[in-house]
């Protein structure tokens, strides 16, 4: 039976402990790093049936905080925590054996480097329905400029001037990556009445004719949405796949949203977009360079990312956080899959979650050994 973990036993082990004595411990010991207040909530809470013992570090890994994790059995990491092949060898030296990503996305992990050191583990799904809502929110926001008219009608400015949107019934909107999110997405953008073309390197025909969206290639989604919403992981082949050249491609006045990663768009290129008008909204919950900034309040520093900072005076961009993941259930889903995955593996040996560089090639040992090495 997992043990319960009491609550003053973690007494004053916060952000500020530099190095900890892990040998004390006895059960699997766990380095959090980039642990917010809500984090920290949800996971003790589910925490109380695993048994987990969880150390929070307010820091973001990168090679100045791998010392943090020395005698760790297992780090948990989030987005903006950063695993280069540098990174990668001193955790492996110091003995970590198991990287639980608390996310679904992996590309901020150098997955080559930590091969046959370091299993990785993620949580695939925990709410598509949150992203896919909040990707939704942000469309329906720019469209009817309700952001605007939130502040207008506050401060007792009941003019409707230059608040109108457009009816998205009847309206095409591009769907870039089928995958468990994307699915969600089209279908809201189905229930307004719109038509979907989707764009995934790997169709799903039966998908398609069940949900009524159109399976098409990039060069005809460009030229004939209205909307594009990119659902897509960002893999090496897909890195600033929005530049100069496909916005070219698009229809005059095409709404963006990402909600995806910040480096599937080249955020210059944006920018000379919506200047030009070529782009008539973008709704962005990542951004390129968003390490620096993202989950963190800034509210009293000069903001010294220009690009960031000349994105940021678009009446018609509107940037949230990376925040589409997070609502109550997508915060407990992910706890309960990351302390499942890292028990499985010190527990069980077993590894359900596991992500390595060769995933989906015909060489995946995962498939006939059920781990990636
Ligand atoms: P998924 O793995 O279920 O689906 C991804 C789909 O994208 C798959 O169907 C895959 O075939 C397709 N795909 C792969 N490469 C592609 C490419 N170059 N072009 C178009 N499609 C491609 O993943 P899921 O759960 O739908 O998540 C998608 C992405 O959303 C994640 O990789 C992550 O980057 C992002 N995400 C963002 C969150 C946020 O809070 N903003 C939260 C969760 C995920």
């Amino acid at each position: 039976m997992p043990r319960q973990v009491s609550k003053t036993a973690w007494k004053g082990c916060a952000a500020v402990v530099r190095r900890v004595n892990w040998s004390m411990m006895k059960a699997i010991q766990t380095a959090f790093f980039d642990a917010k207040p809500y984090d920290r909530e949800m996971f003790e809470m589910v925490n109380r049936g695993y048994g987990i013992e969880l150390k929070y570090f307010d820091d973001h890994l990168n090679a100045d905080t791998v010392p943090i994790a020395a005698g760790a059995d297992a780090i948990c990491l989030f987005v903006n925590d950063a695993v280069p092949r540098k990174v990668a060898e001193a955790l492996a030296a110091q003995g970590v054996r198991l990287i639980a990503l608390r996310c679904a996305g992996y590309n901020n992990v150098d997955l080559k480097a930590v091969y046959q050191r370091i299993h990785v583990v993620h949580v695939p799904a925990y709410s598509p329905f949150a992203v896919a809502e909040h990707a939704a929110a942000l469309l329906l926001t720019l469209n009817r400029k309700t952001h605007k008219a939130y502040s207008r009608t506050r401060d007792g400015n009941f003019s409707i001037n230059g608040l109108m949107g457009f009816d998205l019934h009847g309206k095409t909107a591009g769907v870039v990556g089928m995958g468990k999110i994307g699915r969600v997405m089209s279908g809201i953008l189905r229930g307004f009445g719109m038509r979907v073309l989707a764009f995934d390197p790997f169709p799903d025909a039966a998908f398609a004719q069940a949900s009524g969206c159109t399976y098409t290639d990039l060069p005809t989604l460009y030229r004939e949405a209205d909307i594009i919403t990119l659902h897509c992981p960002l893999t090496p082949d897909n890195v600033q796949m929005i530049n100069a050249e496909t916005i070219a491609q698009m229809k005059n006045g095409v709404v963006v949203i990402n909600t995806g990663r910040g480096k599937l768009i080249d955020t210059r290129a944006l920018i000379h977009g919506l200047k030009s008008c070529k782009i008539g909204a973008a709704g962005l919950d990542v951004y390129e360079e968003e390490t620096d900034y993202f989950f963190e309040d800034r509210s009293s520093a000069v903001i010294g990312d220009d690009v960031l900072a000349r994105l940021m005076t678009f009446p018609n961009v509107l940037i949230t956080s990376h925040q589409a993941f997070f609502t109550r259930e997508a915060m407990a889903n992910i706890a309960q899959t990351t302390l499942g995955n890292i028990r499985a593996f010190f527990e069980q040996g077993e590894l359900p979650h596991e992500i390595c560089y060769r995933c989906g090639e015909a060489a995946c040992l995962r498939k006939a050994t059920g781990k990636c090495f």
